[in-house]
């Protein structure tokens, strides 16, 4: 089974990056699923369900992932109980239940794989539960059968995302960090078994601070003062990896990185002085 799993969309840019390369990437790679980190989908904080919808529905998005941010939008916290393909970071403080944190989804090929979502607590909400307690919970959910286990850890130390990947190295297919909103260059597979990057990279703007304009971004770490705080728009890379595992045992045998530039000439907006992104 092949997966293709992007890294946190950041706003229009991200969303646009992500509608940019998906069809040529269905047809180079031919995936099974694709998996998306949405939690900065909607003008970079949160997920509206109109863009959850333009994920799955338009774009075939088969899960959306989530993180620190899955609540920003207050109208997305009752849509997310009834959305069918949508995973919560289960041990966060305002999610606690490890039941959100794992989804069984049937590919359009007929194949099951389990998607899971946990959270970091190290730099992070000191309120959210450990990781690996919450972990041990998901995984005794996953029937027996469905052999495919995919973790999206979201955590800003590169430690903490290591430290549970090498705790779960032979238990799960792969394991790949989001949050950081950086690449990382250390995919490998860990004990023969079990693919590993620390971070996917985000899915948007690069001409910015993590996302973000960067005159704003700039501005806080000089003063602190947080104001306008928008996505950025310009330089859109996808960051994205590609997994084959062994249905039959669950075994990672490849993983690959991708780093993908929209072309500059496709940049419909090459300010990033303009007015606030209204995108959701
Ligand atoms: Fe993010
Ligand atoms: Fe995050």
């Amino acid at each position: 089974m092949r997966v293709l799993a992007i890294g946190d969309i950041m706003g229009k840019a991200g969303r646009q990056a992500v509608g940019h390369f998906l069809p040529s990437l269905r047809e180079r790679f031919n995936p099974d699923a694709v998996l998306v980190n949405g939690e900065n989908a909607a003008g970079g904080f949160g997920l509206t369900e109109k863009i959850y919808d333009q994920l799955t529905n338009q774009l075939g998005v088969d899960c959306v992932t989530m993180g620190n941010h899955w609540s920003d939008k207050r109208e997305f916290i009752r849509f997310a109980e009834q959305a069918d393909r949508i995973v919560l970071p289960a041990n966060m403080m305002n999610v606690n239940d490890p039941a959100k944190g794992v989804r069984v989804i049937t590919t359009k090929s007929g194949k099951q794989l389990a998607v899971m979502n946990i959270i970091g607590k190290t730099f992070m909400h000191a309120d959210n539960l450990s990781p690996f307690a919450h972990l041990e919970k998901m995984l005794n959910l996953i029937p027996q059968s469905v052999k495919v286990r995919v973790l999206d850890i979201h955590a800003e130390a590169t430690s903490e995302k290591q430290g549970v990947a090498q705790h779960l190295a032979g238990r799960v297919s792969l394991i790949y960090g989001t949050h950081s909103h950086v690449p990382t260059a250390d995919e490998r597979i860990l004990g023969g078994r079990t693919g590993f990057i620390t971070d996917v990279g985000m899915t948007g703007p690069y001409d910015s601070v993590i996302g973000i304009r960067k005159e704003a971004a700039i501005k806080r770490l000089m003063t602190g003062e947080k104001k306008n705080f928008q996505p950025a728009s310009r330089d859109r890379w996808l960051c994205a990896v590609v997994a084959d595992m062994d249905e039959d045992d669950g075994r990672c045998v490849s993983i690959q990185r991708l780093r993908l530039e929209v072309p500059e000439h496709d940049v419909p907006d090459r300010s990033n002085d303009g007015p606030e992104e209204k995108d959701d």
